[in-house]
């Protein structure tokens, strides 16, 4: 039973330190959100998923990092600072300002009103300024990334001629991108400051692009499986030509049921698009239109490829998987919530997180917090655990507390050390999901964890 509503989530995020409201001190800010202690492993954890499966697990993909802000002619010639637009309308009845393509049934969401101003674009990328300039300086204007895309692009080059790579090859990111949205909210679902995992895959013109679109739709299905989201849970929407972005010929999104409470359950997760040749011959410098005058005359490169076998020289096409960290954990928090009723009739809340996901792969609890000697060997195990996975150590309540904790956060093993371990060196480990306990050597241990969480593939970093 995944959970019922976000909401459910919103409040487990904050009372087991995952996910806390932004700035809760000054009254919080709309839709800024706190990863706390578990939040940030568990979505450290997404990410090194993400980045191993892609860029260690396959030969063809390489990594990058670049920079959040960027020479603002990148922006122009990518189209976002004519075309990231939102369309606004204003109520004239309650002065509510919303999302022109959000509104049903032509009624304001806020007080029913049907009295609305003409729609008006609105950019969403986010303003700086850089440098100490003066407050109206328009040659001080930067942006902050509304998606991590761009950096891939401007350096196919570098990474291209630097890793002596021939096509088909992929450029992977992961990090920051900022949107001034109209109407955030959900929770971690719409924010203005969110994280992206985004992979750009290089192909030839000539290529079966919709067949890669659909290549990459099953390794993401696959891969958000191997997250432990349910398939019934993921539904696959070919976004209809009149709703594609300016640069993408074909875009399928995977959307996640964030919503099974309601008539429409369903958001994007993520979305694959084939992004044609579009931003590498729109940042290139010989690039022409069809009239034959250069499409750019500000940039100094020509990111065109020599294909070495046609002896061509071509702007490769692109295939894009995006998708969101803070979705993806969403989605893996919603998925994997339970609820178990224990033998005195009392119901539990379980995290079934997959364990590669989990914050925290054993705890290790002293089953009498007085006993120095069961103290010392705990905080030992925990000690000679720690180098191989992420252990903690735990004395702050009874066992069935420790337990319930550990059950409520995703925790996949509890260790427990008691009085019978002083003498034969063995300690109980139970599971989360089962709540079956085995008796294992202390000796073994390490060993007998690890092969537990083998089929989930745990760095040695976790
Ligand atoms: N480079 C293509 C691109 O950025 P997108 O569909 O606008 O495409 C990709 O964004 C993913 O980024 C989305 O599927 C979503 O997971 C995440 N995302 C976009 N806007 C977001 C926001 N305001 N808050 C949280 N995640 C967001």
């Amino acid at each position: 039973m995944p959970a019922p509503n976000i909401d459910t989530i919103v409040s487990l995020a904050k009372r087991r330190g995952f996910v806390f409201p932004s700035s809760e001190v000054y009254g919080g800010l709309g839709s800024a959100w706190d990863y706390g202690p578990l939040g940030v492993e568990l979505c450290n954890n997404v990410k090194q998923a993400w980045w191993r499966w892609l860029v260690y697990d396959r030969d063809d993909v390489e990594g990058i990092d670049s920079s959040i802000i960027l020479n603002r002619l990148v922006w122009k010639y990518s189209g976002h600072e004519a075309t990231f637009n939102d369309w606004l309308v204003d109520c004239r009845n309650c002065k509510g300002r919303f999302r022109a393509d959000k509104i049903v049934d032509n009624k304001c969401p806020s007080c029913s009103a049907s009295d609305w101003t003409e729609a008006r674009p609105f950019n969403t990328m986010l303003q700086t300024k850089l440098g100490a300039v003066a407050e109206d300086d328009p040659s001080a204007l930067a942006y902050l990334r509304p998606e991590t895309a761009q950096g891939i692009f401007i350096n196919f080059l570098n990474v291209q001629t630097s890793m002596r790579r021939k096509l088909p090859f992929g450029i992977a990111q992961v990090g920051k991108s900022f949107r001034n949205e109209v109407t955030p909210g959900n929770f971690i679902l719409r924010t203005r400051e969110f994280e992206q995992m985004e992979m750009e895959y290089f192909v030839s013109p000539t290529a079966e692009h919709s067949k890669l679109v659909d290549y990459w739709v099953e390794q993401y299905l696959e891969w958000f499986s191997s997250l432990g989201l349910t398939r019934e849970n993921l539904y696959l929407y070919e976004v209809p030509k009149e709703e594609l972005a300016h640069y993408s010929k074909r875009t399928v999104d995977i959307m996640y049921r964030y919503f099974p409470e309601r008539e429409k359950p369903w958001e994007e997760l993520m979305g694959i698009a084939w992004r044609t040749d579009f931003d590498l011959s729109t940042h290139s410098k010989n690039k022409l239109d069809e009239e034959g005058k250069r499409i750019n005359p500000d940039s100094t490169e020509d990111l065109s490829y020599f294909d070495e076998p046609t002896k061509q020289r071509f702007y490769p096409h692109v295939i894009e998987p995006a998708a969101g960290v803070n979705r993806t954990v969403l989605a893996v928090l919603m998925d994997a919530y339970s609820e178990k009723t224990n033998d005195k009739g009392e119901t539990r809340v379980i995290l079934k997180l997959s364990p590669q996901l989990a914050p925290i792969k054993a705890a290790i609890l002293p089953l009498a917090k007085n006993k120095p000697e069961i103290v010392g060997m705990a905080k030992a195990i925990k000690r000679s655990l720690q180098p191989v996975l992420r252990a903690v150590y735990d004395d702050t309540g009874g066992i069935g507390k420790l337990y319930a904790r550990q059950d409520e956060i995703g925790t996949p093993f509890c260790v427990t050390v008691d009085h019978q371990s002083l003498e034969d060196e063995a300690v109980t480990v139970r599971d989360r999901d089962t709540w079956e306990q085995e008796r294992i050597k202390v000796s073994d241990l390490a060993e007998h964890l690890q092969k537990r969480l083998k089929p989930y593939p745990v760095t040695e970093s976790v």
